[in-house]
């Protein structure tokens, strides 16, 4: 099976009351644990590649190790552009190879967002490719951009009909109190998400798919074994699981996890360095890694997303 688009995966995740795992991938290691974790537990995945990946890796690199992880799993598998900052960057992805572009027009004013959007999706469309948009502006840090908590924004229900209807985009990006990166919340802060929004955001666009960003949960234990073995990130909070599968069981079909990965990863390498010190053959260490987010992967679609034996 080829590399797919996200239309099918999302319209039975949103029948099925599930959500698609969007994992952010950089290296081998990153793409070999997560599609391992999809192959045992038999879901489709959606692969999604920033800017600073593919600026990190090279396209072609991050392409052919895709297809590679396609051939190797036979799983429908969609390669993504997270968070497409202009019409160029998108075209270039669209033109090798990807299967699904976001464009991020969220930071724009409303109007410029629609042309931008709407621009992309003709494009898109055209070859075969899925988009997704975003109204509404997180909190926290997205390639070096840091949005502080008091510029962050919730989506405004009354825009999203009038959004999806003139730029025709597949699926839309909210904001309901996520945000990226590691420090979602203040320590003693109680988390929580709009719900309400979610709800009346989807009652606006019946069966049309909703995508969560920032949605790691900072899993605990790896946040410890960061902390255990000389990190230092105290004060990590994530969304809470149970609140991210009751968005999965709604309109949400896409949750977006990229610091869960890191976390894993790098928890499991300081374990390996810490123990094992004399180790110099990265295989030893980042097969560590790789191993850990196998795990990390396989605990979210179970708990979280949902999506298991639904490739
Ligand atoms: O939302 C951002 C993702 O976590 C990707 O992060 O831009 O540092 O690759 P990055
Ligand atoms: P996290 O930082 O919560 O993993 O969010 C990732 C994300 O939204 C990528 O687009
Ligand atoms: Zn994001």
């Amino acid at each position: 099976m080829p590399l797919v688009n996200t239309k099918e995966m999302f319209k039975k995740a949103y029948e099925g009351g599930y959500a698609i795992g969007a994992f952010n991938v950089n290296n081998m290691e990153i793409i070999q644990g997560i599609t391992e974790a999809g192959k045992a537990l038999n879901a489709p995945m959606i692969l999604q590649v920033s800017a600073g990946a593919r600026k990190y890796a090279n396209h072609t690199y991050l392409v052919k190790l895709v297809e590679a992880a396609v051939e190797e799993t036979g799983l429908p598998i969609a390669l993504h552009l997270d968070h497409g900052d202009s019409f160029e960057l998108c075209k270039s992805c669209i033109d090798g190879g990807f299967t699904s572009v976001m464009i991020d027009g969220s930071h724009l004013d409303y109007e410029e967002n629609v042309a931008l959007t709407k621009k992309v999706v003709e494009y898109a469309h055209a070859r075969g490719v899925t988009v997704e948009g975003e109204l509404g502006q997180l909190a926290g840090i997205e390639d070096d951009v840091n949005v502080s908590a008091e510029d962050a924004s919730f989506t405004d229900p009354d825009q999203v009909e009038d959004f999806v209807t003139r730029t025709g985009v597949d699926s839309l990006a909210i904001a309901i109190g996520t945000s990226h990166g590691a420090y979602k919340f203040k320590p003693g802060q109680n988390p929580q998400l709009r719900f309400d929004i979610l709800e009346e955001v989807s009652k606006r666009l019946p069966g049309f798919p909703i995508v969560l960003h920032g949605a790691s949960s900072v899993v605990p234990e790896f946040v410890e074994m960061v902390n255990t073995y000389g990190g230092k990130m105290p004060d990590a909070i994530g969304i809470p699981e149970d609140m991210l599968r009751k968005a999965a069981t709604m309109a949400v079909c896409k949750i977006n996890i990229d610091s869960d990965l890191r976390l894993a990863m790098t928890g499991a390498i300081r374990k390996h360095f810490a123990e094992s010190p004399e180790h110099f053959d990265p295989r030893q260490y980042l097969g560590d890694g790789r191993t850990a987010i196998k795990g990390m992967v396989e605990h979210k679609i179970k708990n979280v997303l949902g999506c298991n034996d639904k490739a």
